[in-house]
């Protein structure tokens, strides 16, 4: 088993045993939203799901057979989807039960233990967190007709799927389906190159403190040409959010109308040399720009290298 971890401990390293189960479905349906939306949940879910122990963390890292239900060995994300059938399928079962549709029920059961018991057949590694006695229990229940043990079967089912979700699906998502900014290059306009993501962060820093220390040392010259560095180096950031969006509106919501009027102010501020209207003002822009960037992409960056580390 792949093991990230600062202080191994033997009973996280759990055996894996190989099965050859020919498998495949194309019939994953793209669930719209979300796919991206629950990785940025991903640090929220680490902590209370990873075993802590005197400072260490540990994480178990996916299973070598999940990368086949993924992007870019699969061309879906079967994995998740069919993750999100089962919940679907869950919710019908129960929605049927209640309201007496036996056939409807049925049909939802059975698709519910379908998708279930294909789990161990993708992951085999992950067999033991399936249960497949309650699974077959589902089964029986609906064909009688029984609500209550149906619901009761449903309950059991769920324990096994918040047990493997405690342990895994943060890590999963992070290692599926997080961005990844490393191969991604910016234009550097000032150097006429393409520069690296990371040291086109370094560059923005560099170029805000800058601005920073020639205010508080009133020099005015450098505080105004790095001004227009940073003015720049933004555009040229501004370019490769297109990479990931398609829609242009996810640029402009942080580098766009409601953000350009605090690099105007910041320029209106340095002409009437005010100076602690300047730093106010780049206090808003870092605030606006860099730090309402970072709140959504930088965490999640963060955390995919912490977990893939060679990649
Ligand atoms: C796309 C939105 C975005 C914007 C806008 C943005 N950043 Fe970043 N920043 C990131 C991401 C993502 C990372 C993590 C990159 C990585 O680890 O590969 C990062 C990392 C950084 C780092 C750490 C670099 C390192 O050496 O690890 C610094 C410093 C930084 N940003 C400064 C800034 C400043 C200053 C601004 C505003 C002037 C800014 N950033 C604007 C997304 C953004
Ligand atoms: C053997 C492990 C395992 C079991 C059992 C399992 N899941 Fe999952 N599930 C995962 C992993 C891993 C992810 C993360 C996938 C990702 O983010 O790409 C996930 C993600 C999900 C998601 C999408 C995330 C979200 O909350 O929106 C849903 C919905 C879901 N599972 C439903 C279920 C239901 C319902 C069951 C039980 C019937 C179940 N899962 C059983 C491993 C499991
Ligand atoms: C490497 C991929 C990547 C790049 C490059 C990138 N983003 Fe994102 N961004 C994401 C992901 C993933 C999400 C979360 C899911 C989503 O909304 O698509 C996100 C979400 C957002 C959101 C919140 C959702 C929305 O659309 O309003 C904003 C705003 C945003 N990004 C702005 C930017 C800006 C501005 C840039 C360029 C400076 C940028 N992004 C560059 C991957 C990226």
């Amino acid at each position: 088993m792949n093991m990230l971890s600062t202080n191994p401990t033997p009973e996280n390293n759990k055996s894996s045993f190989k099965t050859n189960v020919g498998f495949s479905r194309n019939d994953a349906k793209p669930e719209g939203l979300g796919q991206f939306v629950i990785a940025i949940f991903v640090i929220c879910l680490i902590y209370p799901h990873t075993a802590m122990a005197s400072g260490s963390i540990e994480l178990s890292l996916p299973p070598p057979s999940l990368a086949k239900w993924y992007k870019p060995t699969n061309k879906r994300q079967v994995w998740l989807h069919t993750m999100f059938r089962l919940r679907r399928a869950m919710q019908a079962v129960r929605d049927y039960g209640a309201e007496g549709d036996h056939t409807a029920m049925n049909k939802w059961a059975n698709k519910l233990v379908k998708d279930y018991r294909s789990l161990p057949e993708m992951v085999p590694e992950w067999r033991d967190d399936i249960d497949l006695r309650w699974a077959d229990r589902l089964l029986q229940a609906s064909k009688q007709n029984d609500i209550k043990k149906v619901n009761l079967a449903l309950r059991k089912l769920n324990v096994s799927c918040k047990s493997c979700h405690k342990e895994h699906r943060a890590i999963v998502a992070a290692t599926y389906r997080s961005p990844d900014y490393k191969k991604l290059l910016v234009p550097d306009s000032d150097k006429g190159k393409d520069i690296k993501f990371k040291q086109a962060m370094k560059n923005l820093s560099h170029t805000v403190n800058r601005i920073m220390i020639a205010l508080q040392d009133d020099r005015r010259d450098v505080a105004h040409s790095s001004s227009q560095l940073l003015d720049t180096q933004l555009h040229d950031l501004g370019t490769v959010c297109k990479t990931c969006h398609k829609d242009p509106t996810s640029k402009t919501r942080i580098l766009g109308k409601t953000t350009s009027p605090d690099m105007e102010k910041l320029w209106q501020s340095m002409k009437q040399t005010n100076t602690k209207d300047s730093q106010r003002q780049l206090g808003h822009l870092s605030v606006n720009i860099c730090a309402r960037c970072h709140g959504i992409h930088r965490t999640l960056a963060g955390l995919r290298e912490m977990v893939l580390p060679d990649n």
